[in-house]
């Protein structure tokens, strides 16, 4: 099902960004593109796959442009309003990358006669591998008192559905490649060096079963824009 981006959640803090004084620069010395780069994946068309990036480091009133080099790869949006709210320019600052096919270009954003840019690799992953990473994703009940044996279950969701607080959407994992995922999956180690649930986080996938945890994980609706 197709959805609005506007169901995008703007992590930004308020108040850390407030004061936009005309004379605030419009560009900080360190400004650059949250993630540094992009992964994310196309399969046969049946679902999309976003990932989103922001400009960190324009001041409010600074207007920014996202382009793709090669628009037969992929889309870029800005951040859209929630019905009701008003367009702003610092919403020019978040973007959304969607998939048309796999294939690795580059996002490129372009503010007051400054470029940045981030490259894009989109993974082609089998039709299909969606679907049993979705079935891997569910509860384990084979393994339950009274539960018979069936489709083989992780329970991922138990700790990353809609009840769980652990988050790795596109908006988490989308400056991550998929060997660093599959190794977080499989070790608990996270790239950035600390432990996902306390290094209680090993699971077995074999590759078929790894390439459909990684389309259901890069098909998630992103749910923030990176600070
Ligand atoms: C027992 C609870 C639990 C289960 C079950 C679990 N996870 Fe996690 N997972 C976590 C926690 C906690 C984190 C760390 C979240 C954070 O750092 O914000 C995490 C992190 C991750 C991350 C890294 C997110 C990031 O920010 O880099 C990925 C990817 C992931 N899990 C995938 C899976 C998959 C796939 C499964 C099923 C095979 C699974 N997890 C099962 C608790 C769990």
């Amino acid at each position: 099902m197709k959805r609005s981006l506007g169901v995008l959640i703007v992590a930004i803090a308020v108040g850390a960004c407030s004061s936009s004084s005309a004379d605030a620069p419009a560009l900080s010395d360190n400004a650059a593109v949250h993630p540094a780069k992009l992964f994310t994946g196309f399969d046969d068309g049946s679902a999309e796959y976003k990932v989103p990036a922001s400009l960190i480091g324009a001041s409010d009133s600074t207007t920014v442009r996202w382009t793709i080099a090669d628009t037969n790869l992929a889309t870029v949006e800005t951040e859209q309003p929630a019905v009701g709210e008003k367009a702003t320019t610092r919403m020019t600052h978040h973007a959304i990358v969607k998939t048309k096919k796999a294939g690795t270009t580059t996002l490129r954003a372009s503010v007051n006669g400054k470029t940045f840019d981030v490259p894009i690799t989109i993974t082609q992953y089998a039709p299909g591998a969606r679907e049993l990473g979705n079935d891997l994703y569910q509860e384990d009940r084979a393994s339950m008192p009274g539960g018979q044996p069936g489709t083989k279950a992780l329970g991922c969701i138990g700790c990353h559905g809609a009840h769980g607080t652990a988050r790795h959407s596109p908006s988490e994992i989308g400056g991550y490649d998929d060997a660093s995922i599959l190794k977080t999956i499989a070790t608990g180690v996270k790239p950035d060096g600390t432990t996902a649930n306390n290094g209680n986080h090993k699971f077995t996938l074999d590759m078929t079963e790894q390439q459909g945890i990684l389309a259901r994980l890069r098909s998630l609706e992103p749910v923030e824009f990176p600070q």
